[in-house]
């Protein structure tokens, strides 16, 4: 979808959709007032601050900030990027956005429709040929997947014969399209095609917008090879495909976390025990393109190949790969050359969800693996060992975790730390450097020093006061809040509070939320969020003394501006003088107001 022109198609969907519509297909919206709330999908939460402004078409949730609009709100539900997220809306409600298609320099994309259609079709092909092979439902059986689970992973079976999909497809599609979306294969002589999955257990790969772009394919006995893929087309790229992406990408609200594991068989496997944010690589080494796939999805990665030698290796090697694409990576150990199938069936889930707990990190894991080959009761070997797991920890990037694995392989090796942050900083080490966090102050909104920046802060801290003094103010001080000449940004805002608190003696959050403009709703939580701490007494005149002397300044500079351009230079030095003079008068004042106090 690169070939396209992004702005206008944004516009576009946009206006053909109601974002109303859009979300009450996800959740339950119910209106209220003059806007519609629902409990938020993004977080957990008891009352409904999700707010949905038809009018603006625009939703905002006040408990977590999750705000956009009918295209945002896509991109997050259904974790698609916003492209992704455009002909996903396009799609499910028939927009039609082929006018975007730009030139045909631009590769022609038009067929892939056609290319998912066929694999669509083949993937319900196999789905039914179940029903005709008992065979294959008995292998089903015995690895204990279940009807609802072949459901879900739209499971299947190519029958043993050399062109029963081919027959079943060929009325409705061309041999040409069928090879290319890799299912059938044309034989050596080129004078006939024949079904590339013959006699196999099928897993449909389906990518993040739900399309089927190609198969995995096992036998049920011990033929090999033991599975056969489908190859790389134009709609299928093992190295950017995550096979259970698809299902797992729905369940990362909570927590963006992503299990990796190696086979078809493990995703399955972990998504039945309740371990739904499970996918596994096709067969091939990952790739960094994998990685900059999980990390749209996920904060946290959690590996868990097979326990065995092959296994190992490909741990290491993804993590070198994964290094500086994901910074949270922890490995989990099954042990007894066991994959994640085979622990799930024999230990079950409780105790998988131990061995996530217990996840180690990268560093631990490179470390556990070096130790395995020496014998640290042996000096000589703990000194081999020593320099080389030295090198592992100098590789770190953060001084702190650097910290944390001298000390633990100090405690290990029963050697001194001072030793080992010798080797590991080389000429940095410094032996007065005291390790570990100085505790961070807790983030006070502080005075900007910007000036339109500073305006601002004192505009909503006035507003502030005026919601949260409310009781407490005297009438005068009340109007001089409420007569204030405030910039356009804060005006309307103080208009609302102030017609608020005609019919109302509290302030209600809850009630501003359901009522008002989705865009003063916005501002004003943001400004009592921001402003909590600013509950002392302030003085008013002082605030707006500073605020009137800002805006001085600004007219003062704005005229300026003017006088280079304009022919009525007199008049505007005049207005500029004037202005200058109006500012000494508000200095001198706030001086003797200083005094005063
Ligand atoms: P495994 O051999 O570990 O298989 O291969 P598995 O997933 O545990 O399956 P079961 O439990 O034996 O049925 C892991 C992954 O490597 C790829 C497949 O993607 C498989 O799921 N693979 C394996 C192939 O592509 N071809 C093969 O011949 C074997
Ligand atoms: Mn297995």
């Amino acid at each position: 979808m690169s070939n396209r022109n992004e702005g206008n198609i944004f516009e576009y969907i946009l206006e053909h959709v109601n974002i109303i519509d859009v979300i009450s297909d996800y959740i339950t919206v119910e209106r209220s007032g003059k806007n519609a709330k629902a409990l938020c999908p993004f977080h957990n939460e008891k009352t409904p601050s999700f707010i949905v402004s038809e009018e603006k078409q625009l939703f905002h949730c006040f408990g977590c900030g999750a705000a956009g609009n009918a295209i945002s709100f896509i991109t997050q539900y259904e974790n698609l990027d916003s492209i992704d997220a455009v002909e996903f809306l396009a799609d499910k409600y028939r927009i039609d956005i082929s006018q975007f298609a730009k030139g045909a320099h631009q590769k022609n994309t038009s067929h892939y429709a056609r290319y998912y259609d066929i694999l669509r079709d083949a993937a319900i092909f196999y789905y039914k040929n179940l029903r005709l092979y008992p065979d294959a439902l008995a292998y089903f059986e015995k690895r204990d997947i279940h009807i609802d689970v072949i459901k879900q992973f739209g499971l299947g079976f190519a029958s043993d014969a050399w062109s029963d999909l081919l027959k079943a497809m060929a009325n409705k599609y061309s041999k040409s399209d069928l090879e290319k979306v890799g299912l059938i294969i044309e034989n050596k002589d080129k004078t006939n095609h024949y079904d590339r999955f013959r006699n196999r257990i099928m897993f449909p790969i389906i990518n993040p917008k739900g399309k089927v772009i190609g198969f995995g394919g096992r036998v049920m006995d011990d033929a090999l090879p033991k599975y056969l893929n489908s190859p790389e087309t134009e709609v299928f790229n093992k190295s950017q495909t995550l096979y259970g992406l698809n299902l797992a990408k729905n369940h990362l609200q909570d927590k963006r976390q992503l299990i990796i594991a190696e086979g078809y068989m493990d995703v399955i496997a972990l998504h039945t025990h309740g371990f739904t944010n499970a996918v596994a690589t096709l067969g091939t080494a990952l790739t960094t393109d994998h990685g900059r796939l999980m990390r749209r999805y996920a904060d946290e990665i959690i590996l868990c190949y097979d326990s065995d030698f092959a296994g190992q290796k490909a741990t290491l090697r993804s993590l070198d790969v994964l290094q500086g694409i994901i910074e949270k990576i922890r490995i989990i150990v099954l042990g007894e050359n066991m994959d994640p199938d085979d622990y799930l069936k024999k230990y079950g889930a409780d105790k998988f969800k131990e061995k996530i707990d217990q996840a180690i990190t990268a560093t631990e894991y490179r470390l556990n693996h070096l130790m395995q080959a020496y014998n640290l009761n042996d000096d000589q070997e703990k000194i081999d060992f020593l320099s080389k797991a030295v090198v592992i920890i100098a590789d770190l990037s953060n001084a702190f975790e650097k910290n944390l694995y001298i000390e633990k392989l100090s405690g290990l090796l029963d050697v001194s730390r001072e030793l080992i942050a010798k080797e590991v900083f080389k000429e940095n080490y410094n032996a007065n450097t005291q390790y570990g966090f100085h505790a961070k102050s807790k983030k006070v909104e502080s005075i900007p020093k910007i000036t339109s920046d500073k305006k601002r802060y004192l505009e909503k801290q006035l507003v502030m006061y005026y919601i949260h003094k409310h009781d407490a103010l005297t009438e005068d001080q009340k109007t001089l809040i409420q007569n204030f000449s405030y910039s356009d940004e804060l005006q309307s805002i103080i208009d609302y509070v102030v017609s608020y608190y005609e019919s109302h003696t509290e302030f209600s959050m809850q009630h501003i939320i359901e009522n008002a403009d989705l865009s003063i709703s916005t501002r004003l939580i943001d400004i009592v969020q921001s402003h909590l701490s600013v509950l002392d007494e302030i003085d008013i005149e002082l605030v707006m003394n500073n605020l009137q002397s800002i805006s001085l300044d600004e007219n003062i500079e704005y005229l300026m501006q003017q006088l280079q351009t304009s022919d009525q230079k007199q008049a505007i030095q005049q207005e500029i003088q004037k202005k200058r003079m109006e500012k000494q008068a508000l200095q001198l004042q706030m001086r003797r107001n200083k005094f005063k106090n």
